[in-house]
């Protein structure tokens, strides 16, 4: 196979959208097609008025209006487009089996294999196939077993791609990342598979920066990846509970842990816990894998880092309530926040989620308030969890349009999310229009205590010792 022209990436998600943008900005001789069976979801791509893309990162929309029309196009035109590319990504949604063998372990591959069927049904002539989204190890080879069964006999290579951009940061992890990963099969065609797909991203990273290996060691990496990012998360919660109770300061403890320059400063902000669509997916299905070949104390090793997230945002909700005495019943609650990190309008597995459920079972009346999330996709993000109905949802959970209307009478604030935005709130204006005693529960560590203390709130911050 020479030089890739037309590529094809089926799932214009948090990973396609911006990933395929990126790649048509940097290689504009290359025509990146994004489809997906979601209508809506492609004419939100198409929208005239950038700042209404379907998902919100920092500097998407630039990248997006040079490109888009030029060499980038978004479609529902699935089939088309697969015929027409040389090299296909496949970018949806993994999300962990809700169901039948693996339930809340496995991830749910019903999504790729339906791509991998439809590719193997349409495609006339030879493919690359990449598989983008994190996937289970072996799942090259499934996909590898569908388009060998392809009526048209064509010949497929199937490459694994992980992606490593974070939410928020993604046009910058894409534009310079740390490392690209490619795995494929170690026979001259599958060489010459990768070496299509480096020719791709060498347009913008240095070489250096590629790494190439076989399928399976791409697919662990990104799996373990995750898993350590994780486990660094959950080591620092495990250890703000310490500090709770001795009067350590977390902060300046990771700052004293982060130092050492074989640990790192990075990833060590203790927070009322790790949300996103990648890191508990990706543990319990590491989890998984080693229950699968009898790993028993490898499984139960990574699981306690899962194990320690949800113990992290549990005791966040129990502080709230036991702070109001265990009478939370009809008290309002303001959520600053309800994005599992800032600078996305993602919501899958956010905290905020969580600790809202604990906080409506004792009853308690919230009011959300976050820069960047719809306030459909809250009350859905309730609703899924089917513990109450959605009547109930509504009818105590109120979406403010403003961090100040979301605490005017508010028994205690809850800060979910790191947004900047908070920062910079008039406290005072806040304080005045709450019910006293004003508590404020910082699940980030993002505000200034001893200046919220000098308002008059009380403050319950994440590893700092309580009044
Ligand atoms: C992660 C990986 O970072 C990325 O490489 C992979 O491709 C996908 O999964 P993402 O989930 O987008 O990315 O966000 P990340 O920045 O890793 O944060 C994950 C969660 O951990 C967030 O809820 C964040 O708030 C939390 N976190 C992160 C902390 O609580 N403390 C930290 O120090 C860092
Ligand atoms: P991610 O974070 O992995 O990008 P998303 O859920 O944001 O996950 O995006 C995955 C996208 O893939 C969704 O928009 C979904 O509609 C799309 N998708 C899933 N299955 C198919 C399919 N068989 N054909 C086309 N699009 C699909």
């Amino acid at each position: 196979m020479g030089r890739i022209k037309n590529i094809c990436c089926i799932g214009a998600g948090y990973v396609g959208g911006p990933t395929m943008s990126v790649i048509a900005q940097k290689c504009p001789n290359i025509r990146v097609v994004v489809v997906d069976s979601n209508e809506a979801r492609i004419a939100a791509w198409n929208q005239e008025d950038l700042s209404q893309l379907p998902i919100y990162e920092p500097g998407l929309e630039q990248v997006v209006a040079e490109a888009r029309g030029r060499n980038l196009f978004f479609s529902k035109e699935v089939n088309q487009a697969i015929l027409d590319a040389d090299m296909i990504f496949i970018s949806v949604n993994t999300p962990t089996k809700t169901y039948g063998e693996g339930k809340g372990m496995a991830a749910d591959l019903k999504w790729v294999e339906a791509c991998a069927r439809q590719i193997a049904d349409v495609a006339t002539s030879p493919k690359i196939v990449v598989e983008k989204s994190t996937l289970p190890v072996r799942t090259a080879q499934a996909i590898k077993d569908i388009l060998q069964n392809s009526p048209s006999k064509v010949s497929f290579q199937v490459l694994s791609n992980p992606e490593f951009l974070a939410e928020g940061t993604a046009v910058q992890d894409l534009l310079n990342p740390d490392r690209v990963l490619i795995g494929g099969d170690q026979d001259p065609e599958g060489q010459a598979a990768i070496q299509a797909l480096v020719e791709i991203y060498q347009a913008w990273v240095p070489m250096e920066k590629i790494l190439t290996t076989n399928v399976w060691s791409s697919e662990l990496s990104k799996l373990t990846a995750n898993a350590f990012l994780a486990q660094r998360v959950s080591s620092i919660n495990s250890v703000s509970e310490l500090c709770e109770v001795t009067g350590a300061d977390i902060e300046e403890v990771a700052k004293a842990i982060g130092t050492d320059s074989r640990i790192g400063p990075k990833f060590l902000k203790a927070s009322v816990g790790f949300g996103g669509s990648c890191f508990q997916k990706d543990i319990l299905n590491l989890v998984y894998i080693c229950r699968s070949f009898q790993l028993h104390e490898v499984a139960d090793y990574w699981e306690q880092v899962v194990k320690i997230n949800a113990h992290q945002r549990e005791r966040f909700a129990k502080k709230i309530i036991k702070s109001l005495y265990y009478t939370v019943n009809g008290k309002t609650i303001a959520f600053l926040g309800w994005a599992f990190k800032k600078d996305t309008n993602d919501t899958r597995e956010s905290p905020a989620i969580y600790v809202a459920d604990a906080l409506l079972d004792e009853r308690a009346l919230l009011a959300v308030y976050d820069p960047k999330v719809a306030e459909e996709k809250i009350y859905r993000d309730l609703d899924f969890l089917e513990n109450r109905s959605s009547e109930d949802n509504k009818r105590l959970v109120q979406v403010a349009e403003s961090a100040y209307e979301a605490c005017k009478d508010a028994s205690a604030v809850a800060v979910l999310t790191e947004w900047e935005e908070f920062n910079s709130l008039d406290w005072e204006r806040i304080y005045s229009s709450m019910q006293k005693p004003a508590l404020l529960f910082d699940g980030r560590n993002l505000l200034n205590k001893q200046a919220l203390e000098k308002i008059g709130f009380i403050v319950h911050a994440i590893g700092k010792s309580s009044p």
